[in-house]
């Protein structure tokens, strides 16, 4: 007995031995490293952050890690940040292949796709069309104005009462990206609606979950039937849906006369430009990323935010203040009225600073052998742009660790962004959805705040901040009371 155990010791020394992980010369202090597993058995998969503060405060700005086999640096700070995704931007704006998310997306589409030309020319032209008014006859702004009607019918049928906002600011942020992707939008009920949701959601929580750094790390387990499966049946079926719009837009189109951003694509194909890398199968994959970012994240913000403005009625009362001075005999808010809105645009983005809704961003990946605050970064490593670490950078804040809309406020009361509001983090990825979001946030809470006032309900106990980790971090549910105002 003891024998054996002694030989299965040996063998697992042997093997360690063998397969012992070795550093880069010069690169970012981190933890000691074990074989095939990396740092993950000193880290707590399934909530990380406590584990992460810990290296982040005995390393400082810049450390390793190894995901299994796969070494990552983590950036901390605005400086070390900017360094890397702005100065060294063409050195840092790769994303990681060979892991589960890039297997799921197959490399395609814009936000997991590597750096390279498909990716710049799919951005640029997002960029464009999103930008320009190549929608059909109806503005942005009109979209999300009209989304807006339905959204405050809903909330008035729960006027006097309370209800749960979770579900119905996901409704709402999915139909307005629906209405810029397809012209379409789904009732609040829609079962095709609800599916959208929970597999964007369940996406978001699987692909940095325990189950994909498994998949990452151990890649003899791939071919199993393990829990990260669900990654790619939820994505088999989001292509279905999306294919099945796809085909209904290709029928009925009249070419020249785009009505959405799907139509705008397919004019685009019909240019058969040489050597381009649009097709049907990108354009299924670009429908999906746009839907899924432009989901998950404005609803889990204005999550926040109505929290924080109910856990502070004074706040949310001089919001309401400016909104009805401005607003006086106007029947509806435009983007415009935000350049007379400084409290409201300073509420609006510290929301955004506490709701810290990417705190990792999306990860990186170098694309060349490269330096960073005098360190080697060999080409291949994966980047973690730790984007909270920013939001609350002591010395870049008034109050960094509290939220107090002063952060964007000077003496005289107007409204400043200073350089550490990152929240759609920098340089060449960019997130390309910033103006669509800007714009939904704004009109929708000053609609919501200047019909209702929204309450923390008498029986709900004390408000819990602490976050639901993920990829995108959303506040616990919590109930909201409505009521409508004079
Ligand atoms: C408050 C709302 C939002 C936040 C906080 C947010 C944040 C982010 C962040 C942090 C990234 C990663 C950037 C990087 O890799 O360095 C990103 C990428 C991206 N976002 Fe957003 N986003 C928001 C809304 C949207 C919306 C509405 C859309 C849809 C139009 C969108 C589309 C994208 C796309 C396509 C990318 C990938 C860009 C690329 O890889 O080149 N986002 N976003
Ligand atoms: C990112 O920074 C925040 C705030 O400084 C810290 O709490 C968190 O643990 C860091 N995460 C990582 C992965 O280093």
């Amino acid at each position: 007995m003891l024998g054996s155990w002694i030989l299965l010791g040996f063998c697992f020394c042997l093997l360690f031995l063998i397969i012992r992980i070795q550093k880069p010369k010069n690169f970012p202090p981190g933890p000691r490293v074990v074989p095939i597993f990396g740092n993950l058995l000193q880290i707590n998969l399934k909530n990380p952050l406590k584990d992460f503060e810990k290296l982040a405060e005995r390393y400082g700005n810049i450390y390793s890690i190894y995901i299994g086999s796969r070494p990552a640096v983590v950036l901390h700070g605005l400086k070390t940040i900017k360094e890397a995704l702005v100065i060294k931007s063409s050195d840092f704006s790769g994303r990681p292949q060979n892991s589960l998310v890039s297997h799921v997306t197959e490399g395609k589409g814009i936000i997991f796709a590597d750096y390279g030309a498909p990716w710049k020319e799919h951005r640029r032209f997002a960029l464009m069309t999103l930008r320009n008014f190549g929608l059909g006859k109806q503005s942005m702004e009109n979209r999300i104005l009209g989304e807006l009607e339905h959204l405050i019918a809903k909330l008035e049928k729960h006027a006097g009462s309370t209800m749960s906002p979770q579900t119905l600011f996901h409704s709402a942020a999915s139909n307005i990206i629906s209405l810029v992707l397809f012209a379409i939008r789904f009732e609040y009920d829609d079962e095709t609606l609800k599916i959208y949701i929970r597999l964007f959601t369940e996406l978001t929580k699987i692909a940095n979950g325990p189950w994909a750094m498994i998949y990452d790390m151990l890649p003899l387990l791939r071919p199993l039937p393990l829990p990260f499966k669900k990654a790619f049946d939820n994505f088999d079926t989001l292509k279905k849906m999306t294919r099945a719009m796809i085909s209904k837009h290709i029928k009925t189109r009249v070419p020249g006369e785009p009505r959405d951003l799907v139509d705008c694509y397919l004019d685009e194909l019909d240019k058969e430009v040489e050597g381009s890398s649009f097709d049907v199968e990108q354009l299924v994959r670009f429908i999906l990323n746009l839907h899924a970012a432009g989901t998950d994240t404005t609803s889990n913000t204005l999550l926040t935010a109505f929290l924080y403005l109910m856990v502070h009625p004074d706040i949310q009362e001089k919001c309401q203040q400016e909104i009805d001075e401005v607003l006086e005999g106007k029947a509806q808010v435009t983007f415009d009225d935000r350049h007379n809105m400084p409290y409201i645009q300073a509420v609006i983005h510290e929301s955004q600073r506490i709701a810290d809704t990417v705190p990792l961003s999306v990860f990186h990946c170098t694309t060349a052998d490269t330096q960073l605050m005098g360190y080697s970064i060999p080409k291949g490593t994966i980047i973690i742009p730790n984007l909270s670490s920013v939001l609350n950078e002591e010395g870049q804040w008034k109050f960094p660790h509290e939220f107090n809309p002063a952060n964007f406020l000077n003496d005289q009361g107007q409204f400043v962004k200073p350089d550490a509001f990152t929240p759609f983090s920098a340089g060449p990825r960019t997130c390309l959805g910033e103006g669509l979001a800007r714009m939904e946030l704004f009109l929708i809470l000053v609609t919501l705040l200047r019909r209702f006032k929204f309450v923390w309900p008498e029986d709900a106990g004390e408000p819990d901040f602490t976050p639901i980790y993920g990829i995108t971090v959303t506040p616990k549910p919590y109930r909201m009371e409505v009521r409508l105002r004079q």
